[in-house]
């Protein structure tokens, strides 16, 4: 990687001096112009503080001690303005501890008075390294982002690019797919780029979302009705299937449907033959079905839930979507995309996270996955002040992700009988998910009643332990 030449360097790299003496602020000002950086300077904290806010300097060297705002509540206030400002103290009364303590609370550097020109010189000049290095690496990683996009679906890590592999290999071939994978991990984006990519991406690509509707409208929504069907069927209308005729039907939360509908469903996928409701004509479509679930459909066959001939029809060729957790190393890019994304849509030109930011971003669970990522993006891009986003505009649980709950593997490991290491996660989940039942059955990928079940299960023999123990 070539460096610019430190006069070039030097010149992108315009210094503010503020000392309460204007005598001191002439002096450095003046030795840093002939230096070759551009320099301004000011008696006036606020104006300092006015440069910082508005991007006219990048490094500010701030005298330690001055009357109204000394330099560590400047320092302060400066990171809160812009988290990549580089704020150098300068004190005549210097030691190695006020030094460390002024570094620990943010300061780039800590010089002693009168100013030694060259150790400043020197300094400024690794800064302004530093901020060539940081560009370059920006654009480098911008020039990597754009090849980790497939089909707007972001994403380099093994997991990710194995599940694209196979996305690439069927989309040319299938008729039926099975998407699963947990929620928010990217069911339906992944649906979409099988459509992109298979030879019918210029037809049509419907979506239905299975749970959203009982029964009788998830019916006529699908297959279509004729006038008089039922009340309030005013006219004759198709259906999804017949609309999307030729290209994808996608049939999202396929696990929510009832065995009846599966029942039609399967009728569908075996003869490619769909009648409106309340009409006996058979249609013929030619339609490629796409159906995603959260839920682990082996289990709901198990449970009489899910009508097997349908699994296995449906699932011949399964993708399953990674949960982020699972692919901790695409947080960065995803967060680069969506901070993006929101920058656009906000106006805002974000130029990154602070360090503290990325790492608490990186050590959350994420158990709403992407769609959680990009929610915290979005509000992060708004509530944050510069261009910048801190750890204080992440939400309040991100900002305590340091301290997370003892892993059932690994140091805390112990040989418990595996009831119990399903109560411990089935506990762990509901925490989680703040008592939300209906949340944790699809984050554990089981049917809600069987939560129902165990939690009853669970309490009686809590009551009897107790009863026991008397
Ligand atoms: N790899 C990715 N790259 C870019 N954006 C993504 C990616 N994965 C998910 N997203 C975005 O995250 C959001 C959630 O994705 P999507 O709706 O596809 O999830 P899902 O698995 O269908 O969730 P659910 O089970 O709740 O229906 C969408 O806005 C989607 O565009
Ligand atoms: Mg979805």
């Amino acid at each position: 990687m070539e460096h610019a030449p430190a006069a070039t360097a030097r010149k992108n790299l315009s210094v503010c001096v503020l000392d309460d003496n204007a005598n001191q602020v002439e002096i450095v000002t003046t030795h840093l112009e002939k230096s070759g950086f551009p320099a301004m300077g000011t008696t006036n904290p606020e104006e300092a503080l006015q440069n910082v806010r508005l991007g006219a300097c990048r490094v500010v060297v701030a005298d330690l001690k001055m009357p109204g705002m000394d330099g560590l509540e400047f320092l302060e206030k400066a990171l809160q303005h812009d988290p990549g400002v580089y704020v150098i103290l300068a004190s005549s009364l210097y030691s190695v501890d006020s030094a460390i303590a002024a570094i620990k609370r943010g300061a780039h550097d800590y010089v002693s008075k009168p100013v030694d020109s060259r150790r400043l010189e020197k300094t400024l000049d690794d800064i302004a390294d530093l901020v060539s290095r940081r560009s370059e690496i920006r654009e480098l990683e911008h020039k990597l982002f754009e090849n980790h996009q497939f089909q707007g679906v972001v994403g380099k890590s093994p997991a990710m690019l194995d599940m694209l592999d196979l996305v690439k290999k069927v989309s040319r071939h299938y008729s039926n797919v099975l998407v699963t994978g947990p929620t928010g991990a990217g069911k339906e984006l992944v649906a979409r780029a099988l459509h992109q990519l298979s030879p019918v991406a210029r037809e049509r690509f419907a979506v239905c979302n299975c749970s959203a509707l009982v029964d009788t409208l998830l019916e006529s929504q699908l297959f279509g009705h004729v006038r008089g069907a039922f009340t309030g069927a005013m006219d004759t209308r198709p259906g999804l299937f017949e609309f999307a005729n030729g290209g994808a039907v996608f049939l999202d939360e396929i696990g929510e449907t009832s065995l009846a509908m599966q029942a039609k469903l399967l009728r569908v996928i075996e003869n490619r033959e769909i009648q409106r409701v309340g009409s006996p004509e058979v249609r013929r479509v030619n339609i490629r079905l796409i159906a995603a679930t959260n839920r682990d459909l082996r289990a709901e066959v198990l449970a009489g839930r899910f009508r097997e001939d349908l699994f296995y029809r449906l699932s011949s060729i399964e993708i399953r979507v990674p949960g982020l957790s699972e692919r901790r190393e695409d947080i960065p890019l995803l967060v680069q995309h969506f901070l993006k994304k929101y920058s656009d849509a906000y106006s805002k030109p974000f130029q990154g996270l602070s360090r503290r930011a990325q790492i608490a971003l990186l050590q959350h669970d994420w158990p709403g996955n992407v769609r959680e990522l990009a929610n915290v993006i979005s509000s992060a891009a708004i509530t944050a002040s510069t261009d910048f986003i801190d750890v204080a505009d992440l939400p309040e649980s991100l900002q305590r992700s340091g301290r997370r709950a003892a892993p059932l593997v690994g140091e805390a490991w112990r040989p418990l009988p595996l009831d119990e290491v399903r109560r411990i996660h089935i506990q762990r989940v509901l925490e989680m998910c703040k008592g939300n039942r209906v949340r944790a059955s699809q984050m554990l990928g089981i049917g809600r009643t069987s939560l129902y079940r165990f939690l009853k299960h669970a309490n009686k023999q809590a009551a009897a332990g107790a009863r026991g123990s008397d």
